[in-house]
């Protein structure tokens, strides 16, 4: 049987891993978060001190070297899903603010993105999947049979985060303006690396999520998805 591949793309809180966790429920596709995997990557790094808060660049050698010694590992819960780092539960670990602030630049080095994608090629060679990136159209699954690219305003975008962290407590001295600042930051990095740089497929249906509800969202991707499987 054909295994299909649903990849979704986009800038960062976008709403991909929400989307892409219902759509994956729904088609009982499993779901890859490739972020949590770069976060993963980078919460290791920071613990082995091999990266700091405020560096600008990151060093390539350093970084690589953990490569083969952080195993990153997915499981179910009921909110969604685990993530772990060598049997460590690091599922909130790797949402803070030292990671967030330094994960564009382990994410920009060349050896840990040839070592990612082939772990998400090889997640993806198990079973249907719905895949959520940067990179996952253009690079990843370059043949996926259905590729969104999933945009909204960075107004909004901020928005939807501030409410989300204020909801959840998490991060909640953080102002709407650093936030957003900090999305913005993080897409100026994606977007202008050497190496699969954010960027909308040719063939991806581009949706604007601004002004839409989850659901609104969910709907359109499914027809989307009917029409090419
Ligand atoms: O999706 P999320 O915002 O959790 O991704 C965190 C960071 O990981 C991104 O800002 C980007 O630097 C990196 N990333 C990437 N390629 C992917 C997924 C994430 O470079 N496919």
């Amino acid at each position: 049987t054909t295994k299909i591949q649903v990849a979704i793309d986009g800038p960062a809180s976008a709403g991909k891993s929400t989307i892409a966790k219902i759509i994956a429920t729904q088609l009982g596709y499993i779901y890859v978060d490739t972020g949590a995997m770069y976060r993963t990557i980078t919460l290791a790094a920071i613990r082995a001190n091999k990266i700091t808060v405020g560096q600008t660049s990151a060093d390539e050698q350093v970084i690589s070297e953990l490569l083969t010694n952080v195993e990153i590992g997915f499981a179910p819960s009921e909110n969604g899903q685990l993530v772990f780092l060598n049997d460590t539960d690091v599922t909130e670990d790797i949402r803070q603010a030292d990671v967030n602030s330094l994960v564009s630049l382990v994410a920009a080095i060349p050896a840990v993105r040839t070592d990612l994608v082939e772990r998400q090629r090889q997640l993806a060679a198990t079973s249907s999947v719905v895949m959520d990136g940067r990179d996952i159209g253009t690079m990843v699954l370059p043949n996926a049979q259905v590729k969104i690219f999933l945009v909204a305003s960075v107004a909004e975008r901020a928005q939807r985060r501030f409410a989300e962290n204020q909801a959840k407590g998490l991060d909640t001295e953080l102002t709407l303006e650093e936030i957003e600042a900090s999305i913005a930051r993080r897409d100026y990095l994606d977007s202008h690396r050497e190496v699969s740089p954010l960027k909308q497929a040719d063939d991806a249906v581009l949706v604007d999520t601004t002004g839409l509800s989850i659901e609104q969202v969910v709907t359109e991707i499914t027809n989307l998805i009917s029409k090419k499987i």
